[in-house]
């Protein structure tokens, strides 16, 4: 394509093609990606006066320099705006604009490569067409932040593709690939990246000739889809309330920021574009400054900050980890097989015998398979994942192995074991990880012969969905190690925290007291699902009790005596939890736990309490009707407080590396609830010495379980805050 050079240097490019389409080349230096920025808009509005002035240019062009089209607003950017009315100001600038390049007689196309997120996609959106690369994603985050999508997104989205689409991206923050956008009219094309530009620019210049515009009858179609519900007051009342029902239900009042999203579209369907640009900027304004988005954007930058991290101080070079051997193919083992051969590992499997290997190779292909049918990947992507992937029952194929990861049975003598043997059948340089969740890496690096080859992978279950891996470093761990543990990690699309070794390392060392105050509170005549209510009213995913049938009460019987061991009288179980295991409950696992599961759950809804389980503990099942034996106010605050002690004590024990880790590694680990911002902000939000006050009082009443932690009084006596 010739052109002709016609602006100034900048963010935003500007070339006209002989054909009179302006291409607007949004690039912005110094930066790996385009973000949303006073800048863009300056140069945009200059730009865009030209193409409307100038008589020679028909229609234009709006692409990206970069792989990823735009990436939504900068989040420092949005942080440093210091008042409600700052926000709104700002926004009503970037309202004015693209309705003016909405309104626009020559039309302006998108040409979308990569990602477009946010305000991005809401740029585009005010184009009046649509071109995108074939890998093409569009996303509202927005959500996730506490945010609402600011330049007027939902309401294009919705006016495209009906009301159901905008609020179902809008409150979730869910992904559009550009086969589906097509499908629904949200793009108009959808090519291969080397032609996105010249397409984009036929189809700038086919609108500009007033041809190109969706056909009626793909419109109709598009209608259609949209069913009746959308097409009348009633029907709207109706969706509205259903979407308004269903998030609640999840966040239980947290999270204003979904209550804005419908808002803002159902203004928009009521009243149309300007009363709901207004209301939405009026919301904006006012969700930039709560204490939920403050902490959910402090999670981002946490996570942006440890994806830069590379875990250890100083330059150390990771070892470059091509091929991995994963030993173990048993939930975790083909867990992390599958989260490693999909960002490029080769592993080689191995388990103890066919059946194990059949198991886990069954795992991974229906992962992959599970994402076929969605469409997230094709066929031929399947073929070449599971390429990578091959499987033994012994030592062979593993010769130019780099990495061990061992994910058998939780015990020692075997972990030991293997470690010997992988000593003897690998070469000098190979590192050793294991994916134990509670014995210390130091113990299991005491068989080894080089000690310093040894790490901590601490995966979660199930790996493929949770975000964290816990790297543990002993004392001997070598920083290269580390950084090599750390580096597999981020490639396996994890956020990694790296901690000191130590019995639970964090994660499961903080859940430990919290699991186990909730036992108390159980024996003490709380209903198991007034507890587990409480907790997850407060915001947990998940209440303790169910959690504890999750992990396996076998598991947590097992980890209980060595965290008592451990850290002494504060870990102590009441006495009669172990009645449990006597009679056979362990969970989920065998169906048999704190719930009903399987063929013992009645045809309800929802969990159901097996109520037998008061009796095997000596206890009468609660009697609804009465007042509850321990109120929800004090269940939330005993479970609370065990937490976040702990988490002082992991923090003055010098398990963590900052509090920033302390924050990711209890919300990606555990589900500590994010809009919180994590134990430490949560501590600096309340108040440290109000912490320390009520660890006190329950101190006076229960005794040497809620001894405030060294580090907490410490803190208090020093003052400041753990986030600044
Ligand atoms: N399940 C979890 O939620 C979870 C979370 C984090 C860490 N972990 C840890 O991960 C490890 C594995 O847990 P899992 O839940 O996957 O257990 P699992 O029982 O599902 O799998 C263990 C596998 O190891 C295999 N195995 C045993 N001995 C072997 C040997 N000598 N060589 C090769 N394979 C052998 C078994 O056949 C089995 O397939 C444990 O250390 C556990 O503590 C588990």
């Amino acid at each position: 394509m010739s052109t002709q050079m016609n602006g100034e240097k900048g963010p935003l490019g500007f070339e006209v093609t002989p054909d009179g389409v302006a291409v607007l080349t949004y690039d912005l230096p110094g930066e790996t990606m385009n973000t949303l920025r006073p800048e863009f808009t300056a140069a945009f509005e200059k730009a865009f006066a030209e193409v409307e002035q100038n008589p020679d240019i028909r229609a234009a062009v709006l692409a990206s320099g970069k792989k990823d089209f735009i990436v939504g607003a900068d989040i420092n950017m949005l942080s440093s705006l210091k008042s409600e009315d700052d926000a709104r100001a700002m926004l009503e600038k970037g309202h004015d604009m693209l309705l003016r390049l909405a309104a626009s007689k020559k039309p302006v196309v998108a040409a979308v490569a990569g990602q477009a997120l946010g305000g991005g996609w809401e740029v585009s959106l005010a184009c009046h067409g649509r071109v995108a690369s074939e890998d093409a994603v569009f996303s509202f985050p927005e959500v996730q932040l506490g945010l609402l999508p600011g330049a007027n997104g939902l309401q294009r989205l919705a006016d495209i593709a009906g009301l159901q689409v905008a609020l179902d991206h809008g409150l979730t923050g869910k992904k559009m690939r550009a086969k589906k956008a097509k499908k629904i009219g949200v793009v108009d094309d959808v090519v291969a990246r080397p032609i996105l530009l010249e397409t984009a620019v036929a189809h700038a210049l086919k609108l500009s000739k007033g041809k190109g515009a969706r056909k009626a009858k793909e419109k109709l179609q598009a209608r259609l889809t949209k069913i009746a519900l959308e097409e009348n007051a009633i029907g709207r009342k109706v969706l509205f309330s259903q979407a308004r029902k269903a998030f609640r239900k999840k966040t239980h009042g947290h999270y204003p920021a979904p209550e804005a999203i419908v808002d803002v579209l159902e203004k928009h369907a009521e009243e149309g574009m300007a009363a709901s640009c207004k209301l939405e900027r009026e919301l904006f304004g006012r969700l930039l400054h709560t204490d939920v988005s403050a902490n959910l954007r402090s999670i981002f930058f946490a996570t942006t900050a440890l994806k830069k991290d590379p875990g250890v101080d100083g330059d150390v070079e990771p070892r470059k980890v091509e091929k991995i051997a994963m030993l173990g193919a048993g939930l975790m083992g083909a867990g992390i097989t599958y989260v490693s051969i999909d960002k490029g590992y080769q592993v080689r499997l191995k388990d103890r015998d066919a059946e194990g290997i059949g198991r886990g190779l069954k795992y991974v292909h229906d992962i992959v398979d599970g994402r076929v049918k969605k469409r997230h990947i094709g066929k031929g992507d399947r073929i070449e994942i599971l390429s990578r992937m091959s499987s033994t029952t012994d030592y062979s194929g593993m010769a130019n192995v780099q990495l061990v990861i061992e994910a058998v049975f939780e015990d020692l003598g075997l972990k030991h074991r293997i470690l010997k043997e992988v000593e003897d059948n690998f070469g000098e340089d190979v590192i050793f990880a294991s994916n134990t969740s509670s014995i210390p890496i130091g113990r299991i690096a005491e068989a080894a012969k080089r000690p310093e080859n040894v790490v901590g992978m601490h995966y979660f279950s199930p790996v493929h969905k949770m975000p964290l891996l816990e790297v543990i470093r002993t004392e001997k761990t070598r920083d290269e190690v580390v950084a090599t543990a750390v580096a597999v990690g981020k490639r396996q699309g994890k956020t990694v925290i790296v901690v000191n070794d130590g019995v639970g390392f964090y994660t499961s060392r903080i859940l430990g007291p919290y699991m186990n105050e909730a036992a108390y509170i159980l024996t003490e005549g709380a209903a198991v699902e007034f507890i587990d209510d409480a907790m997850v009213s407060w915001g947990w995913p998940v209440g303790p009790m169910a959690l504890i049938d999750e992990v396996g009460i076998d598991v947590a019987a097992h980890v209980g005596p060595v965290m008592l061991e451990a850290f002494g009288e504060r870990l102590t179980p009441p006495p009669t939890i172990t009645r449990l295991v006597d009679d056979g409950r362990k969970g989920r696992k065998n169906e048999r736990g704190f719930y009903r599961y399987g063929s013992r759950k009645k045809k309800k809804k929802g969990k159901e309490v097996d109520e037998t389980v008061y009796a095997a503990l000596g206890l009468d099942v609660p009697d609804p009707k009465a007042p509850p034996a321990v109120s929800r106010d004090e269940i939330r605050e005993r479970c609370n407080l065990q937490f976040i002690n702990e988490a002082l004590h992991c923090w003055g024990d010098g398990i963590l590396r900052s509090a920033r880790d302390g924050d990711i590694g209890a919300i990606f680990g555990l589900g500590f609830p994010p809009f919180r911002g994590g134990p430490f902000r949560y501590l600096d939000a309340v108040g440290a010495d109000e912490v320390l006050a009520k660890l006190e009082t329950y101190q006076g009443r229960f005794g040497a379980r809620f001894t405030p932690a060294p580090a907490l009084v410490e803190h208090v006596k020093r003052g400041g805050r753990f986030h600044g």
